[in-house]
């Protein structure tokens, strides 16, 4: 009676994205051998970029791909027909002048069938299945991939729409106790994707996948989350703090982390893969590269990667905007405290990464400049 083992039953177990994208893979490579890859990429609307997420397969030619899909004519036309592309011969792509489709070609793929995904309506991303052999996408096996497709796209938008709660509900939560430090909005969005484009740079050194950066990307947010608990006449005094102050604003680290936990325990995603990356960031983005800092005074490797990248941004994001107790400094001064920082409180690779990338720090506080707050 129980002889028949469901090829998918990870589906629903706890492990990360890629493990059960891996095993959809399996399953059709069972039915359609010449599948070789099966690759997911993800759509961010408001700069336009489209990144690598997942990728199942021999090779990962686009690992930390990154692009603007206004740069992509033939992904773009996927989107205009609302409607997957079969791509029987890639050769016709071979003079494509598009990075992404060289990077297929050349790690000799000669076949691609592309989804686009949508949720609600809108689009957020493609599922790619790529095959070495030319012309095996026919009528028949497609209508059989289609299935699985949308299984892959439903299984992310699971994965993504309960954190995506947990943030806003985070949000929420600071709206309502007018909790309006000067780390709202505008800041949020460029830290955020500072840390991305550093854990981009970084990602050879430190192994981390595509997955575990969009994470760092969508949790760094969330670093701050602990000034919730700091009374406004300290939060938004317009001068230096005090010693008794300061040890008091210290203390909104390890309020983050509590407050972290007791949302993960509510939401009920305590056990979500990844999740130590979200805990990390909101207690660790505070200790220093030398031992300097709070609240443990951890050093080096001892400090989580993704805490060290988002220190890195979160350091150069307040330095450039203006604070109840700053001005904002010029791009110039800031890169110039970073140098000094680096090695002693910074970790030196992150800020390399970051100053390295100046064109792509300009263009992000072009997306997000400043609001009239001054946030
Ligand atoms: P924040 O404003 O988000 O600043 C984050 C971190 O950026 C700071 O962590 C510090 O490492 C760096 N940073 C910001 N502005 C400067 C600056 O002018 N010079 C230098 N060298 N570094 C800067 P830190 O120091 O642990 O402070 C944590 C939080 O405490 C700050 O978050 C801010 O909310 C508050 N805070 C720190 N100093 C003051 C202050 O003098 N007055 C007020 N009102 N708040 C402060
Ligand atoms: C990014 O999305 O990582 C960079 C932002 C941009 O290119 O504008
Ligand atoms: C493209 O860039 O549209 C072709 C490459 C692919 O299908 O993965
Ligand atoms: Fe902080
Ligand atoms: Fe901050």
């Amino acid at each position: 009676m129980f002889d028949h083992e469901d090829a998918l039953g990870g589906l629903g177990s706890n492990a990360d994205l890629l493990v059960k994208l891996d095993s959809v893979h399996a399953a059709l490579r069972e039915r359609f051998p010449f599948l070789d890859r099966i690759a997911c990429a993800i759509y961010d609307p408001r700069t336009d970029s489209l990144r690598n997420f997942l990728s199942s397969g021999p090779e990962t030619p686009l690992a930390h791909y990154q692009a603007k899909l206004s740069e992509s004519k033939s992904l773009l036309e996927i989107i205009e027909a609302r409607r997957p592309r079969v791509v029987n011969d890639l050769a016709i792509f071979r003079d494509g002048r598009h990075d992404h489709t060289r990077k297929i070609g050349a790690a000799g793929y000669r076949a691609s069938y592309t989804m686009p995904m949508y949720s609600r309506g809108e689009f957020f991303g493609f599922v790619f299945f790529n095959s070495f052999e030319q012309d095996v996408f026919s009528d028949e096996v497609l209508h059989q991939i289609d299935p699985f497709g949308h299984l892959i796209s439903l299984t992310i938008i699971h994965d993504l729409s309960s954190l995506r709660t947990l943030l806003a509900s985070v949000k929420t939560a600071r709206d309502m106790m007018h909790a309006r430090d000067s780390e709202t909005g505008s800041h949020l969005d460029r830290m955020s994707r500072y840390a991305r484009l550093i854990a981009r740079g970084v990602a050879e050194r430190h192994g981390l996948d595509d997955e575990t950066i969009e994470h760092i990307f969508v949790f760094s947010p969330l670093h701050d989350v602990g000034k919730i608990g700091i009374p406004d006449d300290i939060l938004l005094k317009a001068g230096k703090l005090n010693e008794a102050e300061f040890e008091q604003m210290k203390s909104h680290a390890g309020k983050g982390r509590e407050l972290i936990d007791v949302m993960l325990g509510n939401f009920d995603l305590a056990k979500q893969p990844h999740i130590d990356v979200l805990r990390n960031i909101a207690e660790l983005h505070h200790e220093a590269y030398d031992g300097s800092g709070y609240p443990h005074g951890r050093k080096g490797a001892d400090i989580p990667i993704e805490a060290r990248i988002v220190a890195v941004a979160d350091v150069f994001d307040a330095l450039t905007s203006r604070r109840p107790y700053k001005e904002a400094w010029s791009n110039d001064e800031a890169f110039a405290l970073l140098r000094q920082l680096s090695g002693a409180k910074l970790d030196p690779d992150c800020v390399e990464v970051l100053i390295g990338n100046r064109a792509e720090v300009e263009e992000i506080q072009r997306c997000f400049g400043e609001d009239p707050l001054g946030a």
